[in-house]
C-alpha cells in the first residue's frame, strides 16, 4: 500500500464519524482556528468548490443547522450514501460541472451574495510536482475570483493551493481583496502532501 492509500487515523475518524472522507477534518481545524461558521446569522450563505465527495459541506451543513443556504459545486457527484439528511434539505443545492467554466459561473453567481467561499477544489495529481503546482494554482485563482465576485463586503475565503509555483504570488493578491489573509496547513493534511490553506478574511 502507498502512503495514499492506507487509512490512517483521520481516515478511520472520518469514516466511524459518518464522513466520506478525512478532509472534514481539514475544514474543522480551519473554522475552529478563523472562526468561520460561527456567526450566529440567520441567513448565512456558503459555496462550497470542489465540493465532492461531500465532507466540507456536510460539516458547514451541520454547523448552519438547517439555518442559511449551502450551495456546492464539483465535476463530480457527492457521495450519495452520505449525510441524506443535509443534502436532502431545502437548504442545500448541489451543482455539477467544472467550476472554470462560464456556464458554472453564472450559475453560481445567480445564486450571489454569499457569506463564505470555500474551495478545496484540486487536480488530478500526475506525480509532477510542477504540473501539478501549476494546475492547483489555477484553481485556486478561481477560487479567489469567485471570492471577489459573489461576497459579500467583509465575507470570507477558503482556498487550498499546492504550495510552489505562484501560491506566494496568490496569498499576496489575497491581501490586496481581504482586510487580512493567513497561511495555514491543518494537521489532518497528509504529512507528505504540499496542500495548504490560504484564508482571506473580510473582503474589502
Ligand atoms: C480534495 S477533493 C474535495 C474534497 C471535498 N472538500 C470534501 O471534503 O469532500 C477535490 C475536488 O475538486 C474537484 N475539482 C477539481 N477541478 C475541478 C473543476 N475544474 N471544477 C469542479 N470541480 C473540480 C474534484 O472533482 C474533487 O472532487
Amino acid at each position: 500500500m502507498t502512503p495514499y492509500n492506507k487509512p490512517d487515523y483521520w481516515s478511520l475518524k472520518a469514516q466511524k464519524e459518518g464522513y466520506p472522507a478525512r478532509s472534514v477534518y481539514k475544514l474543522k481545524e480551519i473554522d475552529k482556528k478563523f472562526g468561520l461558521l460561527r456567526s450566529g446569522h440567520t441567513n448565512f450563505r456558503v459555496l462550497d468548490l470542489g465540493a465532492a465527495p461531500g465532507c466540507w459541506s456536510l460539516y458547514a451543513l451541520q454547523r448552519l443547522k438547517t439555518q442559511g443556504f449551502l450551495l456546492a459545486a464539483d465535476m463530480s457527484p457527492l457521495a450519495s450514501q452520505y449525510g441524506k439528511e443535509y443534502f436532502e434539505g431545502k437548504n442545500f443545492l448541489f451543482t455539477q460541472g467544472d467550476i472554470t467554466a462560464e456556464e458554472t459561473m453564472k450559475f453560481i453567481a445567480s445564486y450571489s451574495p454569499f457569506n463564505l467561499v470555500i474551495s478545496d477544489a484540486a487536480p488530478a495529481t500526475t506525480g509532477n510536482r510542477s504540473i501539478d503546482a501549476f494546475r492547483s494554482f489555477d484553481l485556486a485563482e478561481t477560487a479567489l475570483d469567485y471570492g471577489k465576485t459573489v461576497l459579500v463586503k467583509g465575507g470570507n475565503l477558503v482556498v487550498k493551493v499546492f504550495q510552489g509555483g505562484g501560491a506566494p504570488n496568490l496569498l499576496k493578491r489575497i491581501r490586496e481583496d481581504f482586510f487580512s489573509a493567513a497561511s495555514f496547513k491543518p494537521k489532518a493534511c497528509r504529512q507528505e502532501s504540499f496542500e495548504t490553506y490560504y484564508i482571506g478574511l473580510g473582503k474589502k
